[in-house]
């Protein structure tokens, strides 16, 4: 890192589908002309080897191997106490630092709340980055009083009921904790509202979202917050279009290029794309049920089983014995799949996804169709706006059974029904990439980011 420029210092929350926007949050940022310095905690490290034009600082925040066994609200809540005293640490180290420009400000995940007190107490502003959607944190901000009118907790005899406040929302789409989450509701409910709180009382929210896609969120956010609101999404793509810096993977996992050589193989827009992110956990019977599903619709299919995956099950196992070599190199399975790169493939022809914020924009950027499957909190909500708002997507809404999963996929990419969704999705992949060119919404928004970041005073 050779560069001498005003520094941010940015603080990822270490899980996949955090790290990677702010990754590409700090490419885009340095194509600005800002240093990076990156602090992040020694569990899921990035590789700093990735990026030698940031700065990186290692934080011990001690977690232990089973601490971080489950991605839940358990380990949210760890890496907000655990990490508290570290991170003051290496904040006042690098401000301290005056052989260095000064420091812009700290951008830190909205999931790390604490790190609002630790911000105001050294006396340099916070801006937050928010990676899910506009959209679902707004029915994060809405649970308190969802709660006082009696939505929730989630009674099962209401959970096709609309919720008027939220259209077109079921009680259903609701964020709930992960299954794996066995602490009392209330201790998610907390989380949820800490997240909220600390972030409407940043110095500004960045969204990797864009105006076509979630205006309405948008300008009630600008509205209610009092705070200034910047959607500069899609980031993968505003690194591409704003310099010549490339987004370089930031995968925790190995990407098994394998599966691209198989779709090399394929035909156009024949293959289904099947992956349910980085965290989501389902039962052998779910995962069985996938499987027959995928077998039973005749479509070929790409598969990511990621380890962990199936509850209590090695990788593979459950699977019966011969089922991928009866299938005649019709499906192929895989631990990690370079992601991007496979939506960007022209055989794929439908993402049929747990409805993660990132999949769901890397989808929509690739013109992808979906087939949603949320699994919990903001997925949920998600998924009804895939399904029911963008209408790029169709949604599972009764589980994972064997027989709709086949019903869904052969409406999808083989029936009439599927052909409008295809064209409002590339009308979507469309707008996505207007709103990065000069004077598009996205363009102008980062534009005002770099001006609000300047303006800043520690
Ligand atoms: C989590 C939450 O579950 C999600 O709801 C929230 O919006 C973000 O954090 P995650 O399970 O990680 O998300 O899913 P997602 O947001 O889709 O992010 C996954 C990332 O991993 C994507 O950027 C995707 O490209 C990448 N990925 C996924 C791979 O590179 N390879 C894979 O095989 C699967």
């Amino acid at each position: 890192m050779e560069r001498k420029g005003r520094r941010l210092v940015l603080f990822p929350l270490p899980l996949q589908g955090h790290l990677n926007p702010m990754l590409e949050l700090a490419n885009i940022l340095y194509s600005k002309g800002f240093s990076i310095y990156i602090i992040h905690t020694s569990f899921n490290s990035p590789k700093p080897c990735k990026y030698p034009h940031f700065s990186f600082h290692a934080i011990n925040e001690g977690l232990s191997e089973s601490e971080t066994s489950r991605i839940d609200g358990h380990l949210l809540a760890l890496l907000n106490t655990k990490c508290v005293e570290p991170f003051k640490e290496c904040l006042r180290r690098l401000l301290s630092d005056v052989s260095e420009e000064p420091i812009d400000c700290l951008i830190s995940d909205s999931l790390f709340h604490f790190t609002r007190a630790i911000a105001e107490g050294l006396k340099v502003p916070r801006i937050v980055l928010r990676t899910g959607g506009a959209s679902s944190f707004l029915v994060y901000a809405a649970l308190p009083l969802l709660r006082e009118r009696g939505y929730l907790p989630l009674q099962d005899s209401q959970k096709e009921e609309p919720v008027v406040e939220f259209p077109p929302l079921k009680v259903k789409d609701l964020p709930v904790p992960p299954v794996t989450d066995n602490r009392a509701p209330t201790s998610f409910y907390q989380i949820i509202d800490s997240l909220v709180n600390e972030t409407k009382a940043s110095s500004g929210i960045i969204w990797n979202t864009f105006e076509d896609l979630e205006q309405s969120a948008l300008t009630t956010m600008r509205h209610d917050f009092g705070i200034p609101i910047f959607p500069i999404g899609p980031f993968h793509k505003t690194i591409l279009a704003s310099s010549s810096s490339s987004s370089s993977s930031s995968s925790l996992l190995i990407e098994d290029q394998n599966c691209i050589s198989w779709l090399n193989t394929q035909t156009n827009k024949s293959v289904i794309y099947v992956s349910f992110g980085s965290s989501a956990v389902i039962s052998e019977t779910e995962f069985l049920e996938v499987a027959w599903g995928l077998a039973n619709s005749n479509q070929p299919f790409l598969w990511v089983v990621r380890p962990g995956l199936v509850h209590g099950s090695d990788w593979l196992v459950p699977l019966p014995h011969g089922f991928l070599e009866n299938l005649n190199g019709r499906g192929t399975i895989v631990k990690w799949a370079p992601q991007l790169e496979v939506l960007a493939h022209p055989c794929i022809g439908a993402f049929w996804t747990h409805s993660g914020w990132n999949s769901i924009m890397e989808s929509i950027c690739e013109g992808v169709p979906m087939i949603c499957t949320p699994c919990f909190v903001d997925q949920l909500v998600n998924a009804r706006y895939v399904s029911h708002v963008w209408k790029v997507g169709l949604q599972l809404d009764n589980g994972m059974e064997r027989g709709e999963i086949e019903k869904t996929i052969r409406k999808l990419m083989v029936e009439k029904e599927g052909d409008e969704i295809r064209y409002r999705v590339s009308k979507l992949k469309e707008k996505a990439n207007l709103c990065l060119k000069q004077d598009g919404s996205s363009y102008k928004s980062l534009d005002s980011l770099v001006s609000h970041i300047s303006s800043l005073e520690s």
